[in-house]
């Protein structure tokens, strides 16, 4: 986190004070630092020095407009899963040919509007959507620039449920089955080959599945190239990790130079898709102690915060940890007691942290760290609670990105039956 300091015994965003902004904007409330995001951004880049390469920002990691925009400033490419976050690229002024669209199930209509706004490319995920795509690019006098998204059934040592390249896993085609799709693809009037792409899973930690996959779509590859199909460009996915405690993946550098060690005999444009390596230690989530509450059959207390699950869902979903710091140091407190950091949300699940060595008081002030990626963008009302608001800071400088949701904006588009 390094755009997060301590400053007098006080968390500081740049050179705003995280309290300045909790007492401003109140509580929950994410904050992000602008030269964190741009910073890691240009650590890719950099990265592949004078090789062809595309930058495309997984969205999903964190779709708010401010962040999306600071990208497409940058001219970064952005790898988009729905409709929506293809608005969402669009009015942050991204430009459509730099966008990759993924997902295993888009709609005729999410498919229109891509080709209809000109997109880079769209990664074909089954033969049912190959053949989808072309019949609406055929309708639209258009050709979809495509590349299928293999499979290559790496196990990425990750969280099960963010691990994506394993064969059973729902995203992608086989690599024997890209074969056929490939030579099928080549003969449809509406469809332009164009790359191969893979994305084998998220908070991978080693380099070691990431070289595992790009030995197996290079085989493909040749396969194809004897089959007379050329593609252009080869998409990694996302998926770098980052330390969220003790974690030690490698650098942006260390990872793009191993890509490249193993590529450079080609001629492929390399794209990556990095979502949570350039935003995760971007960002935090400021909460305040409501109440401390002893619990029954510990020696332990629970911190009952107004941040819950449904502001962020990772500790809830998968157990994730997040560091939980306060944001004002006692200096005078010496004795730490253990707490279980939870939410007000009427499930076991909300938890944000568990068995925390601190010393809290209600009204302090916590940050959680490494929340900018998958935090706000994984939000939801659950319990009627409105979703918290964002900040971006720069330099001295703060912007509330997001206003927090009010109640009346809450229920505004609900009706109740007439009789
Ligand atoms: N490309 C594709 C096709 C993806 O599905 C993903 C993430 C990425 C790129 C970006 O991966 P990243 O660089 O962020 O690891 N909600 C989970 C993470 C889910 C990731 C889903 N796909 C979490 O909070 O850990």
């Amino acid at each position: 986190m390094d755009y997060f300091k301590l400053n007098n015994y006080e968390w500081f965003a740049e050179d705003v004070s995280l309290c300045t902004i909790a007492k401003e904007v109140g509580t929950p409330c994410y904050v992000y630092s602008r030269a964190a995001l741009e910073n890691k951004w240009h650590a890719f880049d950099k990265a592949f020095n004078n090789y062809p390469h595309q930058i495309n920002y997984a969205v999903k990691a964190n779709s708010n407009l401010a962040v999306l925009n600071i990208f497409a400033r940058l001219n970064s490419g952005f790898d988009i899963v729905s409709g929506g976050e293809l608005e969402r690229v669009l009015k942050a002024n991204g430009n459509p040919e730099k966008i990759i669209f993924s997902g295993v199930g888009k709609t005729i209509d999410e498919l229109t509007k891509a080709l209809q706004v000109g997109i880079g490319c769209i990664n074909v995920e089954s033969e049912a959507e190959l053949l989808r795509l072309n019949e609406i690019a055929i309708n639209l006098g258009k050709k979809a620039t495509i590349a299928f998204r293999v499979n290559p059934d790496v196990d990425p040592k990750s969280h099960p449920y963010i691990s994506t390249g394993l064969k059973e896993n729902k995203f992608g085609v086989s690599i024997l089955e890209a074969k056929t799709l490939y030579q099928q693809a080549s003969k449809l009037k509406g469809i332009k080959i164009q790359g191969l792409a893979f994305h084998i899973g998220s908070q991978i930690t080693s380099l070691e599945p990431f070289l595992e996959a790009i030995d197996k779509v290079l085989e493909l590859n040749q396969d194809l190239n004897r089959m007379g199909i050329a593609i252009s460009h080869l998409n990694l996915g996302g998926g770098l990790g980052v330390c969220y405690h003790a974690e030690m993946p490698p650098t942006p550098s260390a990872y793009v130079s191993a890509l490249l060690a193993k590529l450079q005999q080609t001629d492929l444009v390399i794209h990556i898709e990095p979502g949570r390596a350039i935003t995760a230690n971007a960002g935090v989530l400021l909460t305040r102690v409501e109440y401390i509450k002893k619990q029954e059959l510990k020696d332990r207390y629970f911190a009952i915060v107004d941040a819950a699950m449904n502001d962020l869902l990772r500790p809830a979903l998968y157990e994730a940890w997040q560091d939980i710091v306060p944001v004002k140091l006692r200096h005078n407190e010496t004795t730490l007691y253990n707490y279980d950091i939870v939410g007000p949300i009427c499930e076991t699940a909300d938890f944000l942290g568990k068995d925390r060595s601190l010393f809290l008081e209600p009204n302090d002030l916590l940050m959680i760290c490494s929340a900018g990626a998958y935090g706000f963008s994984m939000s939801s009302n659950y319990n009627s609670r409105p979703r918290v608001a964002e900040v971006m800071v720069d330099n001295n400088n703060f912007y509330t990105i997001r206003p927090r949701e009010d109640l009346t904006e809450l229920m505004k588009t609900e009706m109740m039956l007439p009789f």
